[in-house]
């Protein structure tokens, strides 16, 4: 089954083709993150606009460079919700159109599901991920800790209080004068910072809960820099010590909640995935086998979303040409078809 993706979520256009939920044909991705970075943030007007003009050439683009054509496809496969309901529309929007003018089945993706569904992928490991599984879902706008049972049906389990865990590198990244998107900015500064020698900065175990909470850390964060003379190595260690921190607590609750709840495997997805340090705790620490998707494949891009619609299509799901956005749609809940 061949599946056109299309993402549109936040700052990257990406489409993909994907063959039977696995192999990569063509993943194309038109990032934004320059035009963003000069504001220190995505602009929702501007990521809608910017989809706009790049939505049909990377359409294009995915198609020449997999060598197919339209009538090749068996269906097309748009990300819903959550996410901007500007940028979404768009995405959406050609969607609808190509399903109708292309005749071919159309199908609405959670965005959450997908980052999931990137473990899938051939290039993220040569089986499919043992399910009941603990997903660790940590991108710029979510922090959910969610089982996925043997039928493929998520529930979530907790969730940030406040910030994202990528909201909170990338609110650090500003506070010590990194670059957007704070993710990257922080680990690179980071690397070569000794782990002993680090300030102690809070966690917030939220004993007994499944939840998340970076907000009092960035409150630190915030009082650590303005106490502080900014000077290159203490950049470094703050922003080491703040990566120790939420990689400390994140991986720390999916283990547990693995332990607990007898998952068969830990997948962590979302643009947070990224990191190495938050990757390798994960990895210690998880008491069955963890799937993480290459880096590339971790932060938005339409591949994994053409993953997730080969399950969704057995799974039953179908969407008509009146499928819309959800730009709040919660993990475990699928698209108003
Ligand atoms: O999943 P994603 O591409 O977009 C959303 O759906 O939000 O995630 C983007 C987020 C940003 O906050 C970015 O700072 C963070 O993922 N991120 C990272 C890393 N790479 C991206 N956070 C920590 N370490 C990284 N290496
Ligand atoms: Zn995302």
């Amino acid at each position: 089954m061949l599946v056109l993706g299309i993402e549109t979520s936040c700052d990257e256009t990406a489409v993909a083709l994907v063959e039977d939920g696995k192999r990569i044909r063509a993943n194309v991705i038109a990032s934004q993150a320059e035009l963003h970075a000069h504001w220190g943030g995505v602009v929702p007007e501007l990521a809608a606009r910017h989809h706009l003009e790049a939505i049909l050439p990377v359409i294009e683009k995915a198609l020449d460079d997999a060598a197919l054509s339209a009538n090749q496809l068996d269906l097309i496969a748009v990300t819903a919700g959550p996410g901007l309901a500007g940028a979404l529309l768009v995405g959406l929007n050609a969607a609808r159109a190509l399903s109708y003018a292309w005749d071919v089945p159309l199908i609405g993706i959670n965005h959450l599901e997908a980052h999931v569904y990137a473990n899938w992928l051939d290039d993220a490991g040569d089986e499919s991920p043992s399910l009941p599984a603990v997903c660790l879902i940590v991108s710029g706008a979510h922090s959910d800790l969610a089982l996925m049972d043997r039928d493929r049906a998520f529930s979530r389990l907790g969730r940030t209080l406040d910030d994202a865990a990528g909201e909170a590198f990338d609110k650090v990244a500003r506070l010590l004068g990194l670059g957007f998107p704070g993710g990257p900015a922080i680990e690179k500064v980071a690397q070569g910072a000794g782990i002993a020698e680090l300030p102690d900065l809070p966690r917030a175990w939220l004993e007994g809960s499944d939840d998340f909470s970076f907000s009092g850390l960035k409150t630190e964060m915030l009082k650590q820099v303005r106490s502080s003379n900014l000077t290159q190595q203490r950049v470094r260690d703050l922003a080491s010590a703040f990566q120790e921190s939420v990689a400390d607590v994140l991986s720390a609750k999916a283990a547990r909640a693995a332990r607990r709840l007898d998952a068969r495997s830990v997948l962590l997805a979302g643009g947070v995935a990224a990191n190495r340090r938050l990757r390798d705790l994960l990895q210690q620490r998880s008491p069955v086998g963890l799937r993480v998707p290459p880096i590339s494949l971790c932060t938005d891009n339409a591949a994994m979303v053409g993953a997730a619609a080969f399950y969704r299509w057995q799974d039953g799901d179908r969407a008509t040409l009146a499928l819309d956005i959800d730009p709040g749609l919660a993990l475990g809940s699928r698209p108003a078809a």
